[in-house]
This record gives C-alpha cells, sequence and structure tokens, in this order.
C-alpha cells in the first residue's frame, strides 16, 4: 500500500501546525471546493495530513466512512482524572522545515475553510533538541520501525479505507515545575525509561504505573502498536504536548487510554497524568490519496 498520505510517515520535518475545524455549512459542494483549496500546499517542501470526523464524513460522503470511525467521548477515570472530548469535523497535520512556510500553509487552510467553518483549535509546535517532550524526555523510541510502521498505522487491505489511517489527536498542558521539581530517578519512574539516553527501565526498576507500562499494551497476545507523530509546543503561558497518532484500528488507542486513566482490571492509573493534564481529544480518519481524491469530488 503506497497511496496513504506522505505526511503521516514524515519524519524530516521539525515545524508543525495541527488546527482542528468544525463545519458550520450544510452546503457539501461549497465544504469540497474548500477543503480541495486547502489541502494545495504552499511549497512543495510541505506536507498536510488531512482528517475527517466521522460526522462530517457521513455528511459528504458516506459511501467512504470506515468501519471502525467514531467520535471520541470524554473519559472519566476511576481515579479522578478525566480525557475530554472535543470532537469536531475537520482535522490539519502540517508538517515542514520552515516556519514561514508552516504558518503560510495554516493561514491558507483558515483562509479557505473562512466563512464555512469555526477554528476549534490550531497549535503551533517544533522538534525540541533530539526529538525529546518537554519534560526532557526522547519521545518516540518505542515507535515501530520500518516496515511495522505501515502494519502499525495503515487500515490493512480488504478493510473499509484501506490504505488510510485512524488518526487520535490529544493536546496536552503540562505541569512542567512540579515534573521538573521531581529528583530525576523519579522522572525516570514516572516515565519508565532513562532520561538522557532513553533505555527502557527493566524488571523490579519498572513501575506498572510508569506510562510506557500503561501504553505498552497487548491484548489477545497482540501487541498493540501505534504510529506516533506527536510535537511538543511552549510559551510563557502553556507547555505540553500535542499528542498525535495514526492506527490501523481505534481499538488501540482506546485500550492504551483506559491503562492510562486506570480504568482496566488491575486498576493502575499511569503517573504521567499527575503532572500533565489533557485538554482536548478527537478521533478522525485520514483516506489514502485515492480515497481523498473520490471524497472530494463534486
Ligand atoms: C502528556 C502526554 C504524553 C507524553 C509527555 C508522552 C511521552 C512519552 C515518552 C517520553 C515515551 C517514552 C519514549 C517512547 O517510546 O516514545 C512514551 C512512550 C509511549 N507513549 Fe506516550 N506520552 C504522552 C501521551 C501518550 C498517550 C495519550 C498515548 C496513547 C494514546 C501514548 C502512547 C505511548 C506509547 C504507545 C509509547 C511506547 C510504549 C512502549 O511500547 O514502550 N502516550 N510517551
Amino acid at each position: 500500500m503506497t497511496n496513504y498520505q506522505l505526511g503521516i510517515f514524515n519524519e524530516e520535518g521539525n515545524i508543525f501546525n495541527v488546527s482542528e475545524f468544525e463545519v458550520t455549512s450544510s452546503d457539501v459542494s461549497t465544504i469540497k471546493k474548500a477543503i480541495r483549496k486547502a489541502v494545495k500546499p504552499v511549497d512543495e517542501t510541505i506536507e498536510i495530513v488531512v482528517s475527517f470526523g466521522k460526522t462530517l464524513l457521513e455528511k459528504i460522503s458516506p459511501n467512504h466512512l470506515p468501519d471502525k470511525l467514531k467520535s471520541f467521548e470524554t473519559i472519566k477515570g476511576k481515579n479522578g482524572h478525566e480525557m475530554p472530548s472535543n470532537q469536531s469535523d475537520l482535522y490539519f497535520r502540517i508538517i515542514g522545515g520552515d516556519a514561514s512556510l508552516v504558518l503560510d500553509q495554516t493561514i491558507k487552510i483558515q483562509e479557505a475553510l473562512d466563512g464555512i467553518s469555526e477554528v476549534v483549535l490550531s497549535e503551533n509546535g517544533f522538534k525540541y533538541k533530539d526529538c525529546r517532550d518537554l519534560t526532557g524526555f526522547v519521545d518516540g523510541s518505542a515507535n515501530p520501525k520500518e516496515e511495522k510502521k505501515y502494519l502499525a498505522a495503515l487500515i490493512p487491505e480488504g478493510e473499509k479505507g484501506e490504505g488510510g489511517t485512524y488518526v487520535f489527536h490529544q493536546k496536552w498542558i503540562h505541569n512542567l515545575q512540579k515534573f521538573n521539581e521531581l529528583p530525576v530517578g523519579v522522572q525516570e519512574k514516572v516515565i519508565g525509561r532513562t532520561k538522557v539516553d532513553s533505555i527502557e527501565l527493566e524488571g523490579d526498576d519498572m513501575p506498572v504505573d510508569s506510562h510506557v507500562s500503561r501504553t505498552d499494551a497487548k491484548h489477545d497476545g497482540v501487541a498493540m502498536k501505534i504510529w506516533r507523530r506527536s510535537f511538543p509546543f511552549g510559551s510563557a503561558k502553556e507547555k505540553g504536548l500535542m499528542f498525535i497518532t495514526y492506527t490501523c484500528d481505534p481499538f488501540r488507542v482506546d485500550i492504551q487510554l483506559d491503562r492510562m486513566l486506570g480504568n482496566t482490571e488491575d486498576g493502575h492509573s499511569d503517573q504521567i497524568m499527575n503532572y500533565s493534564t489533557a485538554v482536548s481529544g478527537a478521533y478522525s480518519f485520514a483516506p489514502s490519496t485515492l480515497e481523498l481524491a473520490t471524497i472530494l469530488e463534486d
């Protein structure tokens, strides 16, 4: 399968934007025309991943609704944490190497959709040091490598939406000061990896409630692998992580979220949630380029 949207697997880019829109127009032809305009790259170095929330896809192209697409609903954790939904209609992730061009593309998308939508969320981010989250830990170490990333991310042949991917966006705001007050050894127990060189903790050193323990999940013997492309963002106001993942089955993400929230049998929640708060959450579907062209046809 080679007709996936290229930005999904882009590992070169270091400047990013995610923008999310609620479509207010009911005119299908106008909506499609606006999206066609929005996804034209402003430069050949820019890649865009466009994805659709369930309600919008049902409206503009119901035949192309993949079976497992659903709207994300707020999940309450057994131990008092919560993951809120901001489920909406249209999702763009822009990847580039030049902040000016990423901004030009962000504005182009916003202007193309002006009048038919409202902006729900728009977050700029960047590659921080050697691919680290703002906590200082490398993010992405256990991402599936080479061919395995395609298996983790892409909807398999024979399923509706084949060659496309289910997308999950979730904005997290860190309490960095609180995290940084912890001695490094304790931070490592929160994450489940060493800080400097990102080596996974082993045996008794790995707590059951570390982030790695909660997200390295199996179901019926199958590893629930996902392909993560999150990016950090930060200013004097807010600091955090725009968590982005692509998966062949949203069930894999659901399981990880439940394990983070303490909603699985063992009842442990992820220590990371004591230092970071989820403030948004949404599922969408990024069709293959072939299917995208059909969806956007008049
Ligand atoms: C505050 C938000 C988050 C932060 C700062 C964060 C950071 C990290 C870090 C530092 C690692 C270890 C290195 C690596 O393998 O990438 C990691 C691993 C991982 N995270 Fe997160 N993450 C966050 C949220 C999430 C969420 C919401 C999910 C799932 C929906 C998730 C899924 C994973 C997975 C699958 C791994 C790899 C586990 C393994 O197999 O070893 N993360 N994350």
